[in-house]
């Protein structure tokens, strides 16, 4: 059985660190309100002129060069973004020109916060299949550029980054000692876009738009949404959630983080969080948060790693692997 396995990760942050305290000088917020409400302390921040392309470019060499492979060697490229260089062509398709590609495919997935796993879903389907064998799958965000630097309720959340990870295809026996994607659960309901959305976009406003977001009541559905979809990954490969050695979250809250651990009963000790460091990052959190782990060598080759999210739409998901 074809299974899609990870062979290389890498990210890339802009260099420009804000914290709480440089938030308070220009806002009516603090540093105990921020950390106390969200757990984060500060946030990367693209300077004037820095893009998604740059960002996703940064990742993409860096989970490149950990693969020991170039892009000669890949099927395809997607990239999770909400926010593109432009409307169009994809930001995939930049950033394959500027790893000098002029072969295969690459494109753009669009599911906000839970973008890097549906793009982990789609890589999935075409590996198994046999319509690729390599594929680099970015997760890359700007989302200071969708920002209300007016509405303190939600400006102090996010940051930009970007993460990738290189998949490849790997011949397994089709059982759960596997190395590679086991499965993946990914859900919508679109009747929910109100509590989190852009009041804006090409066709409604030919603007972009700024972040509108209903905190509370986004919470609230990130916990339930969270934790039904980490239970159906699991059940999926009747896997129970306490032989899973690490979880990935999408990193918007540690309170989203410490409740959804609570309410699964899953040791906090095995939560990946870098939510203090990066805020929100939108559809880079999860492989942002997979890059630590791996490189501070909490995720070693062969543990079950599940990584989920949830994000405007709304979008939520979930992907278990064994590393
Ligand atoms: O990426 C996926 C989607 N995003 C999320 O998952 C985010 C989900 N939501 C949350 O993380 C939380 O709901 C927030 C962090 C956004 C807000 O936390 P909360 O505990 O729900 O606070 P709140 O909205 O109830 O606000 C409490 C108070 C309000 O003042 P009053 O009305 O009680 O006087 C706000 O005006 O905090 C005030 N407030 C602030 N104070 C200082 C709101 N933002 C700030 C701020 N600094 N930045």
């Amino acid at each position: 059985m074809i299974r899609a396995r990870v062979i290389g990760a890498g990210a890339c942050l802009p260099s420009n660190v804000v914290t709480n305290d440089d938030l308070a000088k220009k806002m009516d917020t603090s540093d105990e309100w921020i950390q106390g409400r969200t757990g984060i302390k500060q946030r990367r921040i693209a300077l004037p002129g820095e893009k998604t392309s740059d960002l996703a470019l940064g990742a993409a060499r860096a989970a490149l060069t950990d693969a020991g492979i170039d892009a000669g060697e890949l099927d395809m490229i997607i990239c999770a973004t909400t926010t593109p260089d432009e409307s169009f062509p994809a930001t995939a398709t930049i950033v394959q020109a500027r790893l000098g590609m002029a072969h295969g495919a690459a494109f753009d997935v669009q599911a906000v916060c839970s973008g890097f796993i549906y793009g982990m879903a789609v890589a999935d389907s075409l590996i198994r299949t046999g319509a690729a064998r390599t594929i680099l799958l970015i997760g890359a965000e700007t989302m200071s550029r969708l920002l209300d630097w007016e509405d303190r309720t939600t400006c102090v959340l996010f940051g930009d980054g970007a993460g990738a990870v290189v998949l490849q295809a790997h011949i397994g026996l089709g059982t759960n000692a596997d190395q590679g994607i086991l499965n993946t659960r990914l859900f919508s309901d679109g009747r929910l876009h109100d509590m989190l959305y852009t009041d804006g976009g090409v066709s409604s406003t030919q603007t972009v738009g700024k972040l509108k977001m209903q905190g509370k009541e986004v919470f609230k559905h990130a916990v339930t949404n969270i934790a039904a979809a980490i239970a159906a990954s699991a059940a999926a490969s009747n896997i129970p959630l306490s032989e899973i050695d690490w979880f990935v979250p999408h990193q918007a809250n540690q309170r989203i983080l410490d409740g959804t651990a609570k309410k699964l009963s899953i040791d906090p000790a095995k939560v990946i969080s870098t939510v203090a460091l990066h805020g929100n990052t939108s559809a880079a959190s999860v492989p942002l948060a997979l890059v630590t782990a791996i490189k501070d060598g909490r995720i070693k080759r062969g543990n079950l790693v599940l990584l989920e999210a949830m994000g405007g739409g709304f979008t939520w998901g979930a992907a278990l692997l064994r590393w």
